[in-house]
This record gives structure tokens, sequence and C-alpha cells, in this order.
């Protein structure tokens, strides 16, 4: 059953659970199991291109317009309208404009990207050809992971494919219209997914964030105005002018518009990449044999990271509902709602689920190992304040820590977060201070259990105990 909700419609949820055959709305992967869709033949037979050609005879105001109607929000991470961000865009005369696609896609848990662009490349190269000529750039970049070496090649083919058959290169289609794309790999660096760590990378400097203000939009790529964009936001702009704006933004409720690519990834049975639309409950995700399958091994949920390492964990209660009562809905208002106290955050829809058996502060002391080796260094609050946060997490973890720091570890998040040039240094502090602020019992347990620590399976099975009942 496909429910399709206009934007502003009441939240009414019906939970369809595993059986019930709810299929979703699929508007990004619906091609992906036809056979050959990675390459131009088929994926022009089912349809591709017919965005370019469409975009090709309006004019670039237009197409911001049709984006702007669609409500689309940026899907790496911060959920920025993206027709507004487009309208920000500087332009001068007689200097170049530049579209950047942000595929370093390093955050721990989010692996959406890397499949839309192994699976189905020609639908990022197609969306990128409609964008780049909305936004007057000539050309435009894919900033892509080191580590996805392998689809480098697939999207370098498909660049090639594009352009002999005229849709890439000089006068595309007939319009005047030139354009270029081309793919640089990064070094395997977190940070370089910041769009302005990104820039500084794909200029060929060391990949250090700059001070913002001037954000890119003014000054970006060689100090010329410049749009960064996820990989999936730029897909999205294909069903947006193919179907018209306002079709888009009836998929979804809210400002939650149109569908989300979801990896879903921990103790379940169906690990992968989920497209949905933005009304189905966090419980139906989870639990139904369309998505998640459940939690795995009998297993029962402790707690999730909703939208990537970076957002705040959840214990299950309120996971599964916001602190009022409500239904929590896989959508980027109801996972906010309650702010950081109760709620987490869509982010890049990373979900990791972690099921009764798993340490909170074990899993905390990984996550900021990771933020500590990522960080940049310029600031001091996050180069110094990761640093202490993994020793003292370690310390913890290992049954050797004190109550006192406990208390310090959340005085040294709450020094980080918002003191630094760019947002890792918060990314670095929200799941330590969510660790806390949820499972401080299970952190004071390390301190009076030391011995425990080093021997036992760490979970706290109380933290299932107090879960309502959820069948599957
Ligand atoms: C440390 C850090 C890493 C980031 N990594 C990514 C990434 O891998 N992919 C991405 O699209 N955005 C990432 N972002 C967000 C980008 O800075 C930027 O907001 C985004 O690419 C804008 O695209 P959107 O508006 O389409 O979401 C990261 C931000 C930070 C602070
Ligand atoms: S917050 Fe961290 S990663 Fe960002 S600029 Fe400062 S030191 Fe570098």
């Amino acid at each position: 059953m496909v429910v399709i909700r206009k934007a502003g419609d009441s939240v009414k949820i019906k939970i369809s659970l595993q059986g019930t055959g709810y299929m979703g709305r699929k508007i990004l992967l619906d091609k992906i199991g036809v056979e050959k869709i990675r390459y131009y033949d088929a994926y022009r037979r089912e349809g591709g291109y017919r965005s370019v050609e469409k975009a090709l005879k309006m004019t670039p105001g237009e197409i911001v317009d049709e984006v702007k109607k669609s409500g689309l929000r940026g899907r790496g991470g911060a959920g920025f309208p993206t027709g507004m961000k487009w309208s920000f865009l500087a332009k001068p005369e007689g200097i170049p404009r530049y579209l950047v696609v942000n595929a370093d896609e390093s955050e721990p848990g989010t692996f959406k990207d890397r499949y839309l662009m192994e699976f189905i490349p020609h639908l990022l190269i197609e969306g990128m050809i409609v964008s780049s000529f909305a936004l007057g750039s000539n050309r435009s970049y894919i900033y892509i992971r080191g580590e996805y070496s392998w689809i480098v090649d697939i999207l370098e083919q498909a660049i090639a494919e594009a352009k002999n058959n005229g849709f890439l290169g000089k006068n595309i289609a007939g319009s005047g219209f030139d354009c270029e794309i081309y793919v640089q790999r990064g070094a395997g660096a977190y940070i370089c997914g910041e769009e302005t760590a990104l820039l500084e990378s794909l200029e060929g400097k060391r990949g250090n964030p700059r001070i913002k203000p001037p954000f890119p939009a003014v000054k970006g790529l060689w100090d010329c105005p410049t749009v960064v964009n996820n990989v999936e936001t730029i897909a999205a702009v294909v069903p947006i002018i193919n179907e018209g704006g306002d079709e888009y933004a009836k998929i979804g409720v809210g400002k939650s518009t149109g569908t989300k690519l979801i990896s879903a990834c921990g103790n379940i049975k169906k690990p992968g990449v989920f497209e949905i639309d933005m009304t189905i409950s966090v419980e139906e995700f989870i639990y139904s044999d369309e998505y998640c399958g459940g939690i795995a091994n009998g297993k029962r949920l402790k707690a999730c990271i909703p939208g990537g390492s970076s957002v705040p964990i959840l214990p299950a209660n309120l996971l599964l509902k916001t602190a009022k009562g409500d239904t929590r809905i896989m959508n980027y208002e109801s996972l906010s709602d309650g702010g950081f106290a109760t709620g987490s955050m869509m982010g890049s829809g990373g979900f990791i689920v972690l099921d009764e058996d798993q340490c909170v502060v074990k899993h905390t002391y990984t996550l900021a190992r990771f933020y500590r080796h990522e960080s940049c260094g310029q600031c001091s609050p996050c180069r110094e304040g990761t640093g202490w946060m993994e020793k003292l997490l370690l310390r913890l973890d290992k049954g050797l820590g004190k109550i006192s720091d406990i208390d310090l570890l959340w005085d040294i998040q709450r020094k980080i977060e918002g003191n630094t040039i760019c947002p890792l240094g918060d990314a670095a502090a929200w799941p330590v201070a969510a660790a806390i602020r949820h499972f401080r019992d299970e952190f004071e347990w390390h301190v009076l259990n030391p011995d425990e620590c080093t021997r036992r399976n760490y979970g706290l099975a109380h933290y299932a105990e107090a879960l309502p009942a959820v069948t599957a």
C-alpha cells in the first residue's frame, strides 16, 4: 500500500508490519533491478535523460523554482532547503560558477550514496547536468571518497557514455549549453566531506575547513560562486524536473518532502539501503520485512543512532515514541522532536541499531576514537577535546574510570560544542552528550563494576526490559 500525503497534512500513522505488503514509494531506486541499468543503453530505455531534454527547454530560473516548490532538503546531513541554497548563488559577470557534488560519504553508518553511484550512476550524472544548467556551471565536479575507488571507474564510464550520446560536452542537445563533469578522488579523510574542506582539497590543498562567511555560494571553488550538494540531493532533481516540484512535494509530510535513502546497519536482520517515503514510523522501519526485518538473533532493541554517527543516540523508548507519546516517524521533524533532550536528527540517514547486548560506553568510545583521528587540528577545543574524550571513554570502558570522569566528559563535550570552525567539533560532542544523557547509569555501572567490565558482555538488560512490547 502506498500512502502519499500532501505537505501540511496531519500525520496519521498507518503501522503496517510484516506481511501486509507495504511497498513505499520509490523514485530514486525504482529502476535498480533493471538489467544493466548501470549502463547508458538500459538507463536511456527506461526513460533516462528525459529531465535533461525537458530542463534545457526551461530557463535556469524555472528549474530553480521547481526545486524550491519540491521542498527538497539537502540529503548530506543538515537538511538545508536546496532551492533556497541555489538561489543564494552569486552571479557576477565574467566569473565561472561551479557545482560540486559531495560524494565523500565517510560518516560511520552512512553508505547510501555509494549504493546509488554504484548501481545507478547515470541518475547522478543526469541530475548534475540539469543542476549545472540551472546554476550556470560549465565545469562540475564529483568529489568522491578515496576508498570508493571502483566507483570512480563506474562514474567515469557513465560520464563517457553520456558524452558519447551528446548529453555532456559542447552544445548539449543543440541547446548551446556546454558542460563537463570531472571526478576527483579524496585521500580518505572524513573532514573532506565538510564542504569548505572539500573545496580546499579539490584545489589541491590540505583539507582544512574555511571560516564562514564567506559561504561557498559567494566564494567557493577557486574563489568563485559554488554550490556544494550531496549525491542524493542532486539525484532527486531528476524526478523533480520529470514530474514537477508540486508532485514531488506530495510525497512525504510537512517539510519532509520526497523520499529519503536510509542505510541501515547494526543488529538488524536485513542491513541495507532502503528508499522510504518519509511517512513511515521508526517502528515499521525496524520491524517490517520490507525494511530492516526486526532485531537479529531474537534480541531486543536497546538503542539507535538514526542519522549517522554524529547524531544523538536514542534509547528504544524514545526512538519508537516521542517524549509526548506520539509515534516517531522517519522524517526530519519527528526524529528531532524534543530537541536533543529527548530527540535526535535525520542527519545523513545512517541508521545504526544496537541490541540489548551492546555496550553504550564501548560504542561511544569507538566513535570518540574516530572523531579524534579525523579532527584536522585547527581549533583547540576540537583538537584537544576529542583526544581527552577518547582517553576518558577508554578508561571508563576498561573499568578504570571514576564517577568524576563522567562529569568531566560532560564538561568537555559542552566546551567543544559551538566553539569550533566547523561542525566536526559538534559531531564529536553530540554522541558523548547523548550517551551520558540517556545512559548515565551504564557509565556508572562501569565505574562500580570494574572487574565485570573486562570479562562480560556489557549490555544492561534493564534497558530492554523497560521497553514497550513490540511485535514483529
Ligand atoms: C565533518 C563533516 C563531514 C561531512 N561529510 C559529508 C559527506 O560525506 N557528504 C555530504 O554530502 N555532506 C557532508 N557534510 C555536509 C557538507 O558540509 C554539506 O553541508 C553538504 O554536502 C551540503 O549538501 P546538501 O545541501 O545537499 O546536503 C559533512 C559535514 C561535516 C561537518
Ligand atoms: S572543528 Fe575540528 S575538524 Fe573542524 S576545523 Fe576545527 S579542528 Fe578542524
